[in-house]
C-alpha cells in the first residue's frame, strides 16, 4: 500500500477507532492485561500486530500470484517523465512533480547558495533555533500567491493538517470533512477531540444537510476539502462552499496538495480556477512536495491565524524549522510556476489530451475532470497489480492503488502527469493499458482472495 494514500474505508474507521480510543483512555495509563504481565510475546513481539498479520497475508498471496510489489522501487536518478530503474528507461507517471521544476536549473542554484550559507539543518525549531531569511521570504511569497496577510511553513505536509486540524479544533467543535480527504486531515481532526463528520465525497447538498443538524450544536465548525482530490482527479465547488461556510458561520479550510500549479490558467490553485477572492476561504493548506518540489506544508490566512499557529501549534513550535534549503528552493519553484505559465498550459493540455484518449479508448476514469491526477478505475485490486506489473514490463512505471485505500471493486493505476511528458508518452501507456487488460481474464477479476478486494 502506498505510504502517502489517504486510507478510506474500513482500514480508515479502524485507524479511527484506534486513535479514538488511545486518546480518551490514555495510552500509558491502560490496565495491562494479565498476559502482558507474563512475558506472552503475543504482547511484544511486532508482528502480531493486526495490520501487520493482514499486510504478511497479502503479501504471500502476492508471491503465489507471482505479483512483484509495486512499491518502494528504487530509482536511480531524478525522476520525471521518464526515470531509470535497474538500468532501464522508463515512461514515469508516478510522481507529483507537476510542473517539471525538480532538479530546474535555478532551484538547484537556489539549494546550493542556501546550504552554502545555512549548512543543511536549522538543528532547533525556529523558535529555539531562530530564522533564517529564507523561510521568510517563502512564507512572504505564498501569502502574496494567496493575497492574504501571512503564512506559516511546516517540515511536512502530512504534519501540517494534523498539527493545525487539531490545534484549530476542540472539544466543543465540529469539524466536517468530505469522506475522501487525505488521511494526515482525518488523524488531525481525531485529535482534535472535537466531534467529526464527513458528508458524502463533492455532494455539497449532504454538507448542507449535516450544517443544519448540527451547527447549533458547536461553537466553532471547521469544513475540510481538498482543492483537486489526490486519488479521484476531481475539486469541488469552491464558490458554493464559501457560500455555505458563510451561511454557517463556519471555518473553510482548502487543502491545494494537489491544486497548486495544477488548476487555474497560472496554476493558482482553487481560487483562481474558480475566479474566487482567496481572502474568503479562512485557511488555505498546502504541501511543498508536489509543483514546488520540495518537502514541506504551508498555511496562508490572517495574520492572526499564522500568529496562533506559531506559538501553538505543536507541529511548529515543537519541530525542527525547515531546512533553509528546503525553503530557498521552493520559493524559487514558486517563482518560475508564476513567470512560466505555459509550463501550466502544457500539463493542461497532457491532461485534457489523457482523458480524450482514455475516454475514446474505453478506460473508466471514475469521477475524474482531466488533471495531473487522472486515475483508470480497474476494479479488483489483483487486476490493478497484474496491469502494474504488465506495463513496467513494457517500460511503463504507474503504481496501483488498492482497497482499502480507495473502496473495494474501485482499485486503480493512478496516473500522475506533468507538463513534462509528451502525448506520444501518454498515448504509448494508454495503449499498453488497453492491451494489458484484455490480457486478464474474466476468472481471475472474480477471484476472491483475501486481502485483496
Ligand atoms: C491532499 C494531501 N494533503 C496532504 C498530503 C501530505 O503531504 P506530504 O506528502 O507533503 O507530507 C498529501 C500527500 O500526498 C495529500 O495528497
Amino acid at each position: 500500500m502506498s505510504k502517502n494514500s489517504p486510507l478510506g474505508g474500513e482500514a480508515r474507521e479502524r485507524l479511527l477507532s484506534r486513535v479514538d480510543t488511545m486518546r480518551k483512555s490514555g495510552v500509558a495509563a491502560q490496565p495491562v492485561r494479565p498476559a502482558a504481565a507474563t512475558g506472552d510475546k503475543r504482547f511484544t513481539d511486532f508482528s502480531t500486530l493486526p495490520g501487520y498479520e493482514e499486510l504478511r497475508v497479502q503479501r504471500s498471496i502476492g508471491d503465489k500470484f507471482g505479483l512483484e510489489n509495486p512499491y518502494f522501487r528504487m530509482h536511480d536518478a531524478r525522476a520525471g517523465a521518464t526515470t531509470e530503474i535497474d538500468g532501464r528507461t522508463l515512461i514515469n507517471f508516478s510522481c507529483y512533480d507537476y510542473l517539471g521544476l525538480n532538479g530546474h536549473p535555478e532551484v538547484v542554484e537556489a539549494a546550493k547558495t542556501a546550504i552554502d550559507r545555512y549548512g543543511i539543518s536549522c538543528s532547533a525549531s525556529r523558535i529555539v533555533a531562530g530564522e533564517r531569511i529564507a523561510h521568510r521570504e517563502l512564507e512572504r511569497a505564498l501569502a502574496a500567491h494567496y493575497s492574504v496577510d501571512d503564512a506559516v511553513v511546516f517540515v511536512g505536509g502530512y504534519i501540517t493538517n494534523v498539527s493545525v486540524i487539531s490545534s484549530l479544533a476542540g472539544a466543543k467543535d465540529l469539524v466536517v470533512s468530505d469522506a475522501v480527504v487525505h488521511n494526515s486531515a482525518v488523524v488531525g481532526s481525531v485529535l482534535s477531540g472535537a466531534s467529526r463528520r464527513s458528508f458524502v465525497h463533492n455532494d455539497l447538498d449532504n454538507l448542507e444537510q449535516v450544517l443544519a443538524a448540527n451547527r447549533g450544536k458547536y461553537e466553532r465548525v471547521l469544513i475540510v476539502v481538498e482543492g483537486l482530490y489526490g486519488m479521484d482527479g476531481d475539486f469541488p465547488d469552491l464558490p458554493r462552499l464559501i457560500d455555505i461556510k458563510n451561511r454557517y458561520n463556519a471555518w473553510l479550510m482548502v487543502d491545494e496538495a494537489h491544486a497548486l500549479g495544477v488548476l487555474g490558467s497560472r496554476g493558482g490553485g482553487s481560487a483562481e480556477h474558480f475566479g474566487v477572492d482567496p481572502r474568503q476561504v479562512d485557511v488555505w493548506m498546502g504541501t511543498l512536495s508536489k509543483t514546488l518540489s520540495g518537502c514541506g506544508g504551508y498555511i496562508a490566512g490572517s495574520s492572526t491565524l499564522v500568529d496562533y499557529l506559531k506559538c501553538l501549534s505543536g507541529g511548529f513550535v515543537y519541530s525542527v524549522g525547515m531546512p533553509p534549503l528546503i525553503a530557498a528552493s521552493a520559493t524559487k519553484s514558486l517563482e518560475i510556476m508564476h513567470r512560466e505559465p505555459e509550463r501550466v498550459a502544457t500539463l493542461h493540455r497532457n491532461a485534457a489530451h489523457f482523458r480524450k484518449v482514455a475516454k475514446e479508448k474505453g478506460l473508466d476514469i471514475g469521477s475524474s475532470v482531466g488533471t495531473a491526477v487522472s486515475p483508470v478505475v480497474v476494479g479488483d485490486s489483483i487486476s490493478a497489480v497484474i496491469l502494474s506489473q504488465q506495463l513496467f514490463k513494457r517500460g511503463i512505471n504507474v503504481q496501483p492503488v488498492l482497497y482499502p485505500a480507495v473502496p473495494a471493486k474501485s482499485s486503480r493505476l493512478r496516473f500522475f502527469l506533468t507538463a513534462m511528458h509528451t502525448e506520444a508518452q501518454i498515448d504509448t501507456a494508454i495503449e499498453a493499458l488497453v492491451e494489458e487488460r484484455a490480457n486478464i481474464p474474466e476468472s481471475m477479476r472474480s477471484m476472491k482472495i483475501p486481502g485483496y478486494a
